[in-house]
Parts: structure tokens; sequence; C-alpha cells
């Protein structure tokens, strides 16, 4: 063990907290850090069920390498789901992932050569960072407001690294549905542009839309995919919706890097266990009312979580009011070291995650992100008293 020299791309940074944490043993801890769904809403009985009647049916096809009717099912039933966000795709632009974060790696393997440039938005999903970084690209951040990703900003870097002969990004990487971690939409008119954009620099854009099912007033917005689908790389998952446990994603994307997608995947077929199992749920299952659940569930918790942080925080913080997903983003005074909190407010029962763990340069201490989706309204306010008695102990108000 003492000879393993690991390449250097990966001893340079830290590694981000994984996607969702492990489980804490202390079952009174109020877990705001954790991006879980909330437990109860996950379908136990319908998959146990489903999970029975495809072992009935496909019998020992379920085990074999390309398993019985699950991948087709599964196929073809998001491919007309995701027609609710614009997307008009093929079988042949699809590909079943392990989940939206294998998607985004994917993509990185496939078009990333060391010093290659990645754009992101800055805060942006930790663990695509860490996806990038392995793959050894430079990556250039761009702001985000409470529009999302400012795309003016994008155009003009476009501009000045195509005057001056520059390299352009690989990818642009932007999550503009419900952002992780700001709750951010980016609106129509900036979805075409950016569209527009990725058609006139030839760049593709990796849209990951992991929570676009969970709006709170029932809009939705066309995908930034359904304006340019020749230069989008679309990533989703049923971690949002079903569980993340399952480990179902999708991609959809222009058919040649679906190929070469497919390549890495080494002659193997994803997890056609898996795949049986909800393809059979997804039969049978009113996954509009599963959707209409979570989102009333979810919007209770995050007005919940928003008139906790008023009471206990208001003069300290701006809050983000996210229109969908799970989490918001909370912004203290530019004095404010929230590493500082995070530990006296762990002993006194609550984590959240800090802002640096979202921004490539490690900066941005003075944020937190917050997840409403998994605790209970209780949980909650019993989580931001003791976050605001952990921040009072040190900045006294
Ligand atoms: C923006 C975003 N993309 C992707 C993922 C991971 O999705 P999956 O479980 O499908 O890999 C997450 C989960 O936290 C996320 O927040």
């Amino acid at each position: 063990m003492g000879n393993l020299a690991y390449p250097s791309r990966f001893s340079n940074h830290l590694p981000p907290p994984s996607i969702g944490g492990t489980k804490s043993a202390e079952p009174e801890h109020v877990h705001l850090s954790y991006g879980f769904p909330a437990s109860d809403l996950l379908p136990i009985r319908e998959l146990n069920e489903a999970a029975n009647a495809a072992l009935q049916v496909a019998r020992v096809d379920l085990l074999h390498y390309s398993g019985a009717q699950g991948p087709v099912r599964v196929k073809s039933w998001v491919l007309n789901r995701v027609r609710k966000f614009g997307l008009l795709a093929e079988g042949g632009n699809f590909l079943p992932v392990f989940g939206a974060i294998q998607g985004i790696d994917l993509t990185a393997r496939i078009l990333i050569n060391p010093g290659d440039e990645v754009w992101v938005e800055a805060p942006t999903f930790f663990n695509a960072l860490q996806s990038f970084r392995a793959a050894g690209a430079q990556i250039c951040s761009f702001p985000v407001d409470e529009e999302g990703l400012q795309v003016n900003r994008v155009e003009e870097a476009l501009q000045k690294a195509s005057a001056e002969g520059r390299k352009l990004p690989k990818f642009i990487y932007i999550m503009p549905t419900f952002q992780n971690p700001t709750g951010s939409t980016l609106p129509i008119g900036r979805r075409r542009q950016l569209a527009q954009l990725a058609k006139d620099y030839d760049v593709y854009i990796l849209e990951d839309d992991a929570y676009a099912e969970l709006s709170f007033n029932g809009t939705t917005l066309p995908a930034v995919y359904s304006f340019a689908p020749e230069r989008v790389i679309y990533v989703s998952t049923f971690s949002k919706t079903l569980g993340p446990g399952l480990r179902l994603g999708w991609v959809i994307a222009p058919e040649e890097i679906i190929q070469y997608m497919a390549t890495l995947s080494l002659g193997s077929q994803l997890n056609p266990f898996t795949q049986e199992i909800v393809g059979e749920l997804l039969e049978h299952y009113d996954f509009d009312r599963q959707v209409e659940r979570l989102s009333d569930r979810y919007r209770s918790r995050r007005d919940t979580m928003i008139r906790a942080l008023h009471e206990e925080l208001g003069s300290e913080i701006q809050v983000s009011v996210p229109d969908g997903g799970f989490f918001i983003w909370v912004t203290f005074g530019e004095h404010v070291d929230v590493n500082a909190v995070a530990p006296l407010a762990h002993r006194r029962g609550v984590s959240f995650v800090s802002g640096n763990a979202f921004f490539n340069d490690g900066k941005g201490a003075r944020y937190l992100r917050l997840c409403f989706s998994h605790c209970s309204e209780e949980q909650i306010r019993k989580g931001l008293r003791s976050l605001a008695e952990a921040y009072y102990s040190i900045y006294s108000g």
C-alpha cells in the first residue's frame, strides 16, 4: 500500500463531501446537510410488489446480462416522460446510467483531455467538480444570481476567448432548474441565449436536470436541450423521485456522444435487475401523483425553513427562496466564516454544508447550504434554533 502513488490530479484537492454523506448513528442529530429525499414518501411497497412481479414474469432472465423487458420499458418510459421538458429524442439518443453523476462523469471522460477547460457555475455541485478535476480539466467559474447562471458573462468570455484565438471550453456544466446549491432557476430567455451560444461557438452544454420534476408551483420550463439538441448532453435521474439507492438515471445526447459513452460500458448493459423492477413499477405506477406528493411535502418544508430562518437569524442573513428542489442557500455578512460555526452547530446537534465545497477556488465561507427535503418540520425548527445559537455564540449580533 505504501507504494501506491496517486496521479497528481487526485492529490491536489481534498475530496469534497460525498453526495449524501453517511447516516449518523445519533438519532437526534438534525441533518440539514444531507441531500436526501423524505424517506416515508419513497415507494417501498410498490417496489416490493414490482420486484415480485418482475421475478415471476422474467424469472431467471433477470439475472442474465441483457435482462428481459426492463431496459426497454425504462427507456421508452423516460423518452416519453421527458417530452414534458421539451425533449424530443429517439432510442439512439438514450443511455441508462447508474445515476446522473455517472452521466456527468462519462461526459468528463469522453470529452476532457488534461488541460482542457470546463466552465461551471459558481457555486456548483461539488461531485461534478470532483469528476472534472479527476479528468484533469482546468475549471473556470461563472457567477449565479437569483435567475441562475449569468449567461451574459459566459457570452463575454466566449467572445473574448474566440477573439484572442484561445481554446474554448470543452463544455459548460449547468443546473438550470432548482440548482444545487442555490435553488435558482434559469428563465427561458437565458436558456435560449445559452443554447444559441452553444450553437454559435460549437461548445457542448452539460445540462444536469436532476430536480426538474420537483416544481412547487406547477410550472415547467423547456430544457436547454430543447433549443439545441445537437449541442446538449442532458442528464437526469430517478434519485429524486423514486430513491437514490436505485442508482438509475439517464443521459440524452447526440447519438455520437451516446456511442462513445456506451463504449466505456465495455459491452455490459447497465444493471438489468434494477431496470427490470423499475420498468415493472412504471407500467402501473401513478408517477404524476408521486411527484405531486413530493412537491406538496417539500413546499411545506421549504416554507417552514424560510420562516424559521427569518425568526432565528433574520437580521444576519439573506435567503434564497427556491421554486422547487431540495435546497436553500444562505448568505451571511462578509465577515462571517461558517466553518467556525459548523463544529459548534454540530455539537448542538445540527449539520449543514459550508459554502466552500461548492466553489472551485475553495472560497465561499460566508455561505451555507441547507436541505429541507429530508427532515421533518419539527426537526427543521429545532435544527435552526441550534444553528442560530452556534452562530450567536461567535457573532454576537
Ligand atoms: C445537481 C445534482 N446532480 C446529480 C446528483 C446525483 O444524482 P444521482 O443520484 O442520479 O447520481 C445530485 C445529487 O445530489 C445533484 O444534486
